[in-house]
């Protein structure tokens, strides 16, 4: 049975209506990256990253999944399955995927200032100066900024290096680690990237670029995978 191990960026949510982070109109547009997603940022203005992030929240939740989350569901129910999203929304849970790794932390979870061990669920979209951690200090956003470390890094290595089919939806590789878990990819894995303005991608001896959007990539790679391995 074939492992299959999907990355996933913010192209995979943009036909739900979440913006891209790089296209233009993109969610960076009218701010400075490290304003709003940075340690720098939250400790100047720790009122416009909550604002930015209640935002994006409020987005997230008018958004549906669309029809290449839901082809990743069908896509489990053949073969072993695990994604690893870049994204902070949580489009791959609601549309029913089960094994998904947010590398770079959730929208709707927040955590203490004091101890990153200690993470809450947010209900609903706000989060607000005042909301405090059981111990008293200040709740940030569970997102991992610009210049933070990644701890999931070393999973997502892992089942990287495990897959037999290696599938990239909708990301700009620019922004690392993510980006290199691709090369953890061996040279028997098949790596498929499907994204309408395709990243630069090492040659690798297995690799498959479609040019599409994930709303008809995915679901025909999905229908394709299942025909010839089923
Ligand atoms: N279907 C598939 N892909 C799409 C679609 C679509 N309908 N629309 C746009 N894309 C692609 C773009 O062509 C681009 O390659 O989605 C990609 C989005 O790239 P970015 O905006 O750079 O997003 P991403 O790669 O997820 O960013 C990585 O950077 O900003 C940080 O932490 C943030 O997780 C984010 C990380």
């Amino acid at each position: 049975m074939k492992n299959i191990v999907i990355l996933t960026g913010a192209g995979i949510s943009a036909e739900s209506g979440i913006n891209t982070f790089r296209d233009s109109g993109g969610l960076w547009e009218g701010h400075d990256v490290t304003a709003v997603a940075s340690p720098e940022g939250w400790r100047r203005n720790p009122q416009l990253v909550l604002d930015f992030y209640n935002m994006r929240r409020k987005d997230a939740l008018k958004a549906q999944p669309n029809a290449g989350h839901a082809a990743l569901v069908e896509l489990s129910k053949h073969f072993p399955v695990h994604i690893i999203t870049q994204n902070v929304d949580d489009l791959h849970e609601r549309a029913g995927s089960k094994n998904v790794l947010h590398i770079h932390g959730k929208l709707f979870e927040s955590r203490s200032t004091l101890n990153p061990r200690l993470v809450y669920p947010i209900e609903g979209w706000e989060l607000k100066l005042g909301d405090t951690c059981t111990k008293g200090s200040q709740l940030r956003p569970n997102i991992v900024w610009f210049g933070e470390a990644v701890p999931l890094m070393d999973d997502a290595a892992r089942l990287a290096s495990k897959a037999d089919i290696f599938i990239v939806i909708g990301t700009s590789l620019q922004v690392y680690p993510a980006a290199g878990l691709i090369d953890y990819a061996g040279p028997d894995t098949e790596i498929i990237v499907i994204d309408p303005n395709l990243p630069a991608v090492k040659k690798h001896p297995q690799l498959t670029l479609i040019a599409e959007k994930a709303t008809t990539g995915v679901p025909r790679i999905v229908r394709e995978l299942i025909e010839k391995y089923n």
